[in-house]
């Protein structure tokens, strides 16, 4: 059975949550058209909404969250636990309202999804993006993830080829949850954070 994780945000995301009047909860069947509705718009009009199943919003409700302002949907996150690899997690989309974008919600909703693997005792989580996707990269490289070697290369970027479909690419991320992260602010070292 998935543990449901105890609160461990950071400070920092807490307050951001609380300041900004956003609320995060699991994800819900509820759920899926309104993320379906705006899923292109956000990713600047590329199609993908065939790539997000509804199975995420009733199979992995426990790893996927909704981030909202009342009843605004402001942001969602879909992931799972591994199944074939028991200590490492998955995500596989984070998409944040453009007009909500660098307040910190993707980076509480990857705050809430680590705390559930880490309470499920994964020491790993992966995530993919496309290597088009520069504003995804610097995010998750900001989120403490490290790219993957690959077996290809887009523009200087190191990518695995025909993944996770024939004739595709992504840049592979892997972020390792017993390592602790620099607090960077304003580009000065700040402090530890844990993973
Ligand atoms: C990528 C995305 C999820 C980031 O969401 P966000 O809520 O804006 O991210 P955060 O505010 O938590 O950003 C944390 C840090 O990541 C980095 N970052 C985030 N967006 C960035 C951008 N566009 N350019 C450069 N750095 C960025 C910054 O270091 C940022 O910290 P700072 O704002 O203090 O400088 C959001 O831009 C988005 O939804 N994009 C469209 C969908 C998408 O591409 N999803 C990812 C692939 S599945």
């Amino acid at each position: 059975m998935i543990q449901e994780a105890t609160t461990d945000l950071s400070e920092r995301r807490r307050t951001m949550s609380d300041d900004q009047g956003i609320t995060i909860r699991n994800a819900a069947p509820r759920d899926y058209r309104r993320v379906l509705a705006v899923v292109d718009d956000w990713w600047g009009g590329r199609v993908m909404s065939h790539c997000l199943s509804r199975v995420f919003f009733e199979h992995f409700t426990t790893t996927s969250f909704v981030a909202e302002s009342g009843d605004r949907l402001v942001a969602f996150l879909t992931g799972f636990l591994s199944q074939t690899f028991d200590r490492e997690a998955y995500v596989h989309f984070v998409g944040v309202s453009p007009e909500r974008r660098r307040e910190g919600v993707a980076s509480a909703l990857y705050d809430r999804f680590c705390s559930v693997a880490k309470a499920n005792g994964c020491t790993i989580v992966r995530s993919s993006t496309s290597p088009i996707n520069r504003m995804s990269i610097a995010f998750h490289l900001a989120a403490g993830f490290r790219m993957e070697p690959g077996n290809g290369d887009f523009e200087g970027v190191p990518v695995r080829l025909d993944y996770p479909l024939p004739g595709e690419a992504r840049v592979l991320f892997t972020r390792n949850l017993a390592a602790r992260r620099l607090l960077v602010e304003d580009g000065l070292v700040r402090g530890l954070l844990a993973s």
